[in-house]
């Protein structure tokens, strides 16, 4: 352990901040979504869902889940009784060029995809099954990570879009695709050809986060599964609203008018901002006003995975300010320079040292090899011709520095939870269940412990809550329980 210098002490007290009221921030959170559903026009999304899966649900469909980083088309089998085939699945990252531009570009090489996809799929299943895919075609279930206007299942209006996609298009999500998949059958030759595609459902993914847990561990005697968030490159969350809270401008053009709804609560975009400001930092700021979309969505700024390595990029900057720029590393000088995921190696790293050596391959690859052992020095005198190197004092700051940013992350996705579940007072009305909570999302799914934290501190708003008599004790003096659960594949096996 290094001493804590007084300006290290300052930076990481401001990310600690929001740690000390939690239970308020989720407080907060909740007053402003109940606001949000009746009121805002891009939040707070009602969708055409009014019931999760019973876990007896059957079929073969080709599934697309088109996220901020990667696309992935599978074709999904239900076999009811909880039963679940996922085939021929592919992933790939959605390359940098396609998130500005038009959007018919991008929906080309989306339908170039699923052409591989399902070419593959037909050289797998017997003739029989793929002489009738042919001639009968497709179900197609799409998930899509971004906001859209929806009030059928097989269609949705695009909306404006963050994680870096500057694109703006009003378009009918369900036309792109089609337009593209038709210009795609235009080309095939008779030796490889490919079925009619019929699109019947198209979700946002934090909705197929909670169908595919919802099919998977449907709601029991003993567990609920109440909403769905995501945490990875950006976050949102679903959860169900009662048709009674919306406003006329978002009542269901079709169904029951009472009852409840799946919305797409877009929760990181400005409406939820006002409990984020007492803890907005100036490298919040800064990172929004370098955003493409600056003031967007705030929240995921703070928690997102396509973000936080940029936080702990700029805090650094910072703790390094008696450096000259000049004798930084390339990477910590550039704008997203510095990878989330190395934060979570750094996080997981079992002691300085070796978060010292992941720090040198990662900025300093070429002389790491000779240097991983080299306890070099901060010098700011500019004499030294390697310049400044990382050593075990500064690997142990960016522990420090990445531990607070990504612990401050799973304390505002937690408050988020707690106020989103506020919408249907899933926690007043179930306090004899396990309120579960399902998630996907690569922060959520690979960083170090977030999860744990997150739960953590979910647990620790319960707890006040139940004791400033906000929400029931459980039944029989148990201790209430809210989880995190995984939906593996959700955005899969959602759509
Ligand atoms: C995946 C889901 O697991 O997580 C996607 O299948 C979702 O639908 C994604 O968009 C979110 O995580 P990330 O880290 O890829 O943005
Ligand atoms: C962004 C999108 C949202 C999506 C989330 C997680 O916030 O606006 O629709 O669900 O990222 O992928």
């Amino acid at each position: 352990t290094t001493p804590i210098l007084p300006l290290e002490a300052g930076l990481l007290k401001k990310f600690e901040a929001p740690l000390a009221d939690v239970p308020g921030i989720a407080r907060a959170f909740e007053v402003i979504y109940h606001s949000l559903a009746l009121t805002a026009s891009n939040q707070f999304l009602p969708t055409p869902i009014r019931a999760l899966p019973t876990g007896e649900e059957k079929g073969r469909f080709l599934a697309l889940d088109l996220g901020g980083t990667n696309l992935r088309v599978a074709v999904v089998r239900l076999y009811g009784g909880d039963g679940l085939k996922v085939c021929t699945q592919r992933s790939w990252s959605i390359p940098e060029h396609f998130k500005s531009g038009a959007a018919e570009v991008l929906f080309r090489w989306v339908a170039d995809r699923i052409g591989d996809v399902v070419g593959e799929y037909l050289g797998d299943v017997g003739s029989e099954e793929r002489e009738r895919i042919l001639s009968e075609g497709m179900e197609l279930g799409i998930t899509f990570s971004f906001p859209m206007e929806q009030t059928t299942h097989d269609s949705a209006l695009l909306m404006p879009m963050g994680k870096g996609f500057t694109f703006t298009t009003t378009n009918d999500l369900s036309s792109l695709l089609k337009m593209a998949y038709d210009d795609l059958l235009s080309t095939t030759t008779p030796a490889h050809p490919l079925p009619k595609l019929d699109i019947v459902s198209i979700t946002n993914d934090s909705i197929s986060t909670l169908l595919s847990a919802a099919y998977l561990h449907h709601s029991t005697e003993n567990t609920r599964a109440a909403a769905g968030i995501i945490a990875g490159t950006g976050t949102n969350a679903t959860c169900l609203c009662p048709v009674s809270k919306l406003p006329a401008s978002k009542q269901p053009t079709s169904g029951p008018s009472t009852g409840a709804i799946l919305v797409n609560t877009e929760w990181s975009i400005r409406g939820t901002a006002p409990p984020l400001k007492p803890y907005t930092t100036t490298w919040d700021v800064q990172l929004d006003l370098e955003n493409e979309k600056p003031g967007f969505q705030p929240f995921e700024e703070m928690v997102g995975g396509r973000y936080l390595g940029e936080l702990v990029r700029l805090v650094c900057l910072d703790l390094f300010s008696n450096v000259p720029k000049s004798q930084l590393p390339e990477k910590m000088k550039l704008r997203y320079g510095l990878d989330t995921r190395l934060c979570s190696a750094v996080e997981a790293s079992v002691n300085d040292d070796e978060a010292l050596s992941l720090l040198q391959d990662y900025f300093d690859p070429d002389t790491s090899s000779t240097s991983s052992t080299a306890t070099a020095t901060t010098t700011t005198t500019g004499e030294d011709p390697e310049g400044w190197k990382w050593d075990p004092p500064s690997a142990a700051s960016f522990r420090r520095i990445s531990t607070a940013v990504s612990t401050r992350a799973a304390a505002l996705v937690a408050a988020a939870t707690i106020g989103v579940l506020g919408v249907n007072d899933e926690l007043k009305r179930h306090a004899e269940k396990e309120v579960l909570v399902c998630y996907t999302g690569t922060v959520l799914e690979k960083y170090p412990t977030f999860r744990e934290r997150c739960e953590g501190f979910m647990m620790e708003v319960v707890e006040r809550w139940v004791v400033e008599g906000r929400i029931p004790p459980a039944p029989s003096g148990k201790r209430r329980a809210v989880r995190l659960a995984e939906a593996k594949d959700g955005g899969i096996v959602g759509a």
